[in-house]
């Protein structure tokens, strides 16, 4: 069986509380992007499934959220074929994009289907919260509030249909460490969140991308900050209606209308960064 795992952007990311349980309560509009790693899933008999990905440091194990995602779909329906996972990626890693959620949510749905479960999204996106905090929106998918620690969904109207341009700085940044220098009392400015649903209801893509707001962005280093504040700085400077950090970054991106300055920004920041990607809006 093959699939795509699609990568999703951050609209808005809030932090709202840190929980007793050592996770945050979120407040995020979250959107699907055409950006896809590529999977194949096939069941195997007699033997423990094996997982295999183009990237060399990728744990090809247990600990890959894929393998994790097919373990925990046996669990919770007792049964359930043991399959060989094979990625091709091309959602960078660790870059804020759920590329990793993403492959886990397409697991789950290829083994939904090879053992003819007929779980209903909200079931399998059930399985996913014991995965990572951002599988059960990978699992929905589109246009969607995700709440709590990620896994209380609401969708939303589509956004508009738009270009997408994507720029990876090249640093990592661990969500985790991330998360730890949050002061969420000392948080100042944050996002529209109720402006974002009123212009997603009114179909205002304008409207949402003047509003885009991550506060992770306040909390990274200066110099990180900088670069990503550079990286905003081209996109709209080629015309992007808006441009935010996504997740815990580092993945900048900018929404277009327009195809032009979509691939005027690509172009230019190719120029000086190896990770840059164009794509669209999936609903
Ligand atoms: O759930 P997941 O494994 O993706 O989360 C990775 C880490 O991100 C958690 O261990 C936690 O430190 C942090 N996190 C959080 N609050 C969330 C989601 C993630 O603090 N809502």
């Amino acid at each position: 069986m093959e699939l795509s795992a699609y990568a999703k952007i951050n609209l808005t990311l809030d932090i709202l509380r840190k929980r007793e349980d050592g996770y945050h309560d979120l407040q995020m509009v979250m959107q699907t992007v055409t950006l896809a790693d590529a999977l194949t899933v096939e069941p195997v008999e007699g033997r423990e499934g094996a997982m295999a990905s183009d990237l060399r440091y990728l744990p090809a194990d247990g600990r890959n959220l894929a393998q994790m995602a097919a373990a925990a779909f046996r669990n919770a329906v007792g049964e359930g074929p043991q399959v060989d996972i094979t990625i091709q990626k091309h959602i960078p890693v660790c870059a804020g994009l759920a590329g990793g959620s993403a492959d886990a949510a397409a697991v789950l749905k290829a083994m939904n289907q090879l053992a003819g479960a007929g779980l209903a999204v909200r079931e399998l996106a059930a399985i996913g919260e014991k995965v990572g905090s951002d599988v059960p929106y990978c699992v929905l998918g589109g246009t969607a509030l995700a709440e709590g620690r990620g896994e209380r969904l609401t969708p939303l109207p589509p956004l508009p249909n738009c270009h997408v341009v994507l720029c990876k700085p090249p640093f990592p940044i661990s969500t985790p460490q991330l998360f730890a220098k949050v002061n969420v009392r000392k948080i100042v400015c944050r996002p529209d969140t109720p402006g974002v649903l009123a212009a997603l209801e009114a179909g205002d893509l304008a409207g949402v991308a003047r509003r885009l707001y991550n506060v992770f962005e306040d909390v990274l280093e200066p110099r990180r900050k900088s670069e990503i504040d550079a990286v905003k700085a081209v996109l709209i400077d080629c015309g992007a209606l808006g441009a935010s950090m996504s997740g815990s970054g580092p993945t900048v991106f900018g929404l277009f209308d327009d195809l032009d300055a979509a691939q005027a920004a690509y172009d230019r920041l190719k120029e000086s960064y190896q990770q840059v990607f164009l794509c669209e809006t999936l609903n």
